[in-house]
């Protein structure tokens, strides 16, 4: 993978001194509520020290997600009014159709309550036992929902995707290789589809370009395999096209996003992300008969084919979100807003994932916690560490995450041991953005008193994160008076 001529390095740590102005202003403000540390410290023993657990009202700056934290605009709310409730028929439907179908191009779209209700139907009308399925790094749902239901998930990201350090354009480009021996190796006959995300979320939210997409079609299509893409964050991937690749500076995202999903065959999506709803989803594809089984199925799993788990009004929501949601001026402040709050901690000198990608700043907590042992879970104590200094809540994107091989039962060991301060669209101002950059150089100045993390004492079968509890190894100053 080269860098393009056009590819802008990310300004010098520091550089950055603002983001821009946002292209909007606040009509309904949500009060937050300051806690003190000792406040923190019970609340977080009785999460057992997964910030996931904790009430949201304890947590001052929410960075858990982007999805569905996002504010929705006066005009999506206006349209919240005018959902038509019709069990069958509902004309919010069309809207969501014809949307979808405008921005997106797939003629045939299955409405699904969130993204993995979209996985759910897809895996189980795609997925037979043994089949093999490649994907540009595995998502926590995404991976779950395929091996539930037979198939072994192979990664085929470039392997700078794995490396926090390396500072490329494209860290979510498939490698060409890797995808061509997979092929070579099982037979294309057992490999379903290939999974393309846009961007990597578990990469660090880094894109993937619109010229390697072309490639993966093409080598595709040789072997007649099918493409499809989640679309969650496609249109911040689109963004970052548009910036990096050459000769697409001129186009527009809606654009680029629209040849995107023209080089693949489907697609699912979490409409809690890009397109700023609470709730929401929805799976697209351009066989008929395809189309035809995953309304089959989205009867049995979410609801009728013209609401799939959704109320009238969420899918109102959606479609005005899938509106908004390509404008130029608006994708550009939610970029430079993460980007800003990425140079803020790259000035600090902590170690992160570079670049910056589309949805959070990655802290390498590898890096950033050299004392405490992989098994201990350094992102976990990490994101105790952030809840307990500032009453930040961030995301374990690490060991803790990856979870368990399904055949050895082995906890998995990713290159990748990650903290994830993930933005909400819209919500936040540069104040929470500086809130945010000083507490994680404040612990990082701190860091050399983290001997010891975390040890499980619950650890749940699927999807281990959400649930678990863990229990401090020794009471390190993290987890004593010491903490502010
Ligand atoms: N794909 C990607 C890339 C995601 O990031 C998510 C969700 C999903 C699929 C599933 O969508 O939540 O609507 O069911 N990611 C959230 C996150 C949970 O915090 O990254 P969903």
């Amino acid at each position: 993978m080269s860098v393009s001529d056009s590819f802008e390095p990310p300004a010098e740590p520091g550089a950055r001194l603002r983001h821009p102005a946002e292209p909007w202003r606040v009509k309904s403000v949500e009060p937050l509520r300051l806690t003190s540390p000792q406040e923190r410290r019970d609340a977080l023993e009785q999460a057992g020290y997964n910030v996931g657990l904790l009430p949201a009202d304890l947590v001052y700056i929410d960075l858990y997600t982007d999805s569905g934290t996002s504010a929705m605009s006066d005009r999506q709310w206006a349209a919240v009014m005018l959902g038509d409730e019709s069990y069958a028929g509902s004309r919010s439907f069309y809207r969501l159709e014809a949307a979808v179908r405008r921005y997106y191009g797939y003629e045939h779209v299955i409405p699904a309550h969130q993204g993995r209700a979209a996985e759910n139907i897809l895996s189980r009308i795609l997925i037979r036992p043994g089949h093999q399925v490649p994907g540009n790094m595995y998502f926590t749902t995404t991976r779950t929902h395929q091996e539930l239901n037979g198939a072994v998930f192979h990664d085929i990201v470039v392997d700078e995707a794995h490396d926090p350090a390396a500072d490329l354009p494209f860290k979510g480009n498939v490698d060409l290789g890797k995808l061509e021996r997979l092929i070579d190796k099982v037979g294309a006959e057992q490999i379903p589809y290939v999974s393309l995300a846009a961007t990597v979320n578990m990469a660090g939210g880094q894109p993937i370009s619109l010229a390697n997409m072309a490639d993966v079609r093409e080598l595709t299509r040789r072997h007649r395999i099918p493409v499809i893409l989640d679309a969650a964050r496609a249109v911040e991937n689109a963004w970052f096209i548009k910036q990096r690749e050459p000769g697409r500076g001129e186009e527009t995202v809606a654009e680029i996003l629209r040849e995107m999903c023209a080089l693949t065959d489907g697609a699912t999506m979490s409409a809690k992300k890009d397109s700023f709803a609470n709730i929401g989803g929805w799976l697209a594809v351009r066989d008929p008969q395809l189309a035809e089984k995953a309304r089959n199925l989205v009867v049995v799993y979410e609801g009728l084919h013209t609401y799939g788990g959704m109320a009238g009004r969420d899918l109102e929501a959606v479609a005005q979100g899938i509106e908004e949601s390509v404008r130029e001026d608006g994708i550009r402040t939610r970029i430079e807003q993460v980007a800003y709050l990425g140079d803020r901690i790259a000035a600090a000198g902590v170690p992160m994932v570079r670049p910056v990608g589309g949805h959070a700043v990655f802290l390498d907590a590898r890096a950033f916690l050299p004392a405490v042992p992989p098994e201990e879970f350094p992102a976990q104590t990490l994101t105790c560490a952030l809840y307990l200094d500032a009453g930040i809540r961030s995301t374990e994107r690490g060991a803790v995450s990856a979870g368990r091989d399904p055949d050895t039962g082995e906890n998995r060991c990713p290159r990748l041991e990650l903290v994830r301060l993930t933005i909400p669209r819209r919500v936040y101002t540069q104040s929470h953005m500086d809130v945010v950059a000083d507490s994680v150089a404040r612990l990082h100045a701190r860091r050399g008193e983290f001997a010891s993390g975390v040890s499980f004492t619950h650890e749940p079968a699927t999807l281990r994160f959400f649930q678990s509890r863990f229990r401090p190894v020794a009471s390190a100053p993290l987890f004593g008076p010491a903490a502010r």
